[in-house]
């Protein structure tokens, strides 16, 4: 019988599983997919070459994503089930909608658990639901079907026509493509660690993506950048913009009355997150005010979380620029965090497909202190 032992609070620094998918190295201030940067690979602004690299585990060559480019073209086309489904279902929030969907999906696909499919049918499901969730994020936005077919300039503008209704210029893709490759993979954040749980149950590759949204959804993780931008407008309307001093007091305000600045802080970064550094440079390409007061909320957060929280590290994480390039690319904020949750199914997808190979099932213990 196996020991028990206490996890420390939230499992903190606690080693529950091996990964050749990525690592954070949270005091280097960097983290890679594979081995490769992930700064760099986003800064190149590939988001299938990027998913094809953590999925079917390495980098292609230009026949190699071809192939990939036009395999996932095949699978982002929505079975006549899935279209009528979502013809008759209520206006729920994109995220929800995906997450209702994807048993509708699994169901038309014949999915079955992953337990019984061999590692080719597996990655099959791991690139049909990835491939499934832009158009039925997008779906929801408008209860209708804005760009429902693939229109051969990839993934991302496609996406961004979906949601926004007007063609992208490519500024607008390449920006959302390097911050949709630099979220692709981070560690045993609460929604990987969530879809590998479901996925050490054997259970279909839909349930394991459904559990990561929900996971995902908490303001704590994915639901923080709409609420950054919340901020930067309460700052804006209170007529803030211009001054250093009276962002200070609005922040003051924020930290006395013990209420966390969104967009700062992180579980693993004692030092700047890179994908903020990442976001904040794209940001800053953009222009414009929008940006400066970003910049100058910034610099006053900083200083005043290190004032309120010493010795806690506290910086801008990848949500508060991340809301800003969104915002600089015409996405509406209630769809940031689908728009974080269509890159992380990439990478959720591929740490099932990993957890997939374990059978050992995930079953901690608990100590009743009833
Ligand atoms: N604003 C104010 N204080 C903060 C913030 C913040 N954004 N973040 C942490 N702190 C404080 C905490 O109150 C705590 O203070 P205390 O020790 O006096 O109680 C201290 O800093 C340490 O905080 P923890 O909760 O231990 O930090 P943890 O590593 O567990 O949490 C988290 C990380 C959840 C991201 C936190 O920083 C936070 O709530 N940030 C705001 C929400 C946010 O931006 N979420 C997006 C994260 S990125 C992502 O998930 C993709």
């Amino acid at each position: 019988m196996t020991a028990i032992t206490d996890a420390p609070r939230g499992l903190a620094g606690l080693v529950v599983a091996e990964t050749s998918i990525g690592d954070v190295l949270g005091s280097e201030g960097r983290y890679h997919y594979r081995g490769y940067d992930a700064v760099e690979l986003a800064s190149g602004a590939d988001f299938e070459k990027a998913w094809h690299l953590l999925v079917l585990g390495t980098l292609p060559d230009a026949d190699a994503a071809d192939r990939f480019r036009e395999r996932i073209a095949r699978l982002r086309v929505l079975p006549a089930s899935v279209l009528e489904f979502l013809t008759h279902a209520p206006p729920v929030d994109p995220l929800r909608g995906l997450q209702t969907t994807l048993p509708v999906l699994a169901a038309a696909r014949g999915a079955r658990p992953l337990c019984d499919l061999d590692e080719a049918a597996r990655v099959e499901e791991a690139l049909a639901v990835a491939a499934a969730a832009p158009g039925i994020l997008a779906w929801f936005r408008h209860q209708s079907a804005i760009a429902p077919k693939p229109s051969g300039r990839g993934v991302v503008a496609d996406y961004l026509l979906a949601v926004t209704g007007h063609e992208p210029d490519d500024r607008a893709v390449h920006a959302l493509s390097a911050y949709l490759i630099a979220t692709l993979d981070h560690g045993f954040n609460a929604s990987t660690f969530t879809a590998r749980v479901i996925a050490s149950t054997g259970a279909d590759m839909g349930s394991c993506v459904a559990g990561g949204i929900g996971a995902l959804s908490g303001p704590l993780h994915g639901g923080a950048p709409s609420r950054a931008l919340d901020t930067l407008d309460a700052v804006a309307a209170a007529g803030h913009a211009a001054s250093r001093a009276s962002i200070e007091r609005y922040v003051r305000g924020e930290l006395a009355s013990g209420r966390r600045l969104m967009g700062f802080g992180h579980a693993v970064y004692r030092t700047a997150d890179p994908r903020a550094r990442l976001l904040r440079r794209i940001a800053e390409e953009f222009g414009g005010p929008r940006v400066e007061l970003a910049l100058e909320y910034e610099a006053v957060a900083e200083r005043l979380l290190a004032e309120y929280k010493p010795g806690r590290d506290l910086h801008t994480n990848v949500e508060f620029y991340a809301a800003v390039v969104m915002e600089q690319c015409g996405i509406p904020r209630e769809m940031f965090t689908p728009t974080f949750a269509m890159a992380r199914i990439v990478g959720w997808t591929a740490h099932v497909l990993e957890q997939a190979r374990d059978p050992k099932i995930i079953r901690p213990s608990s100590r009743y202190v009833g």
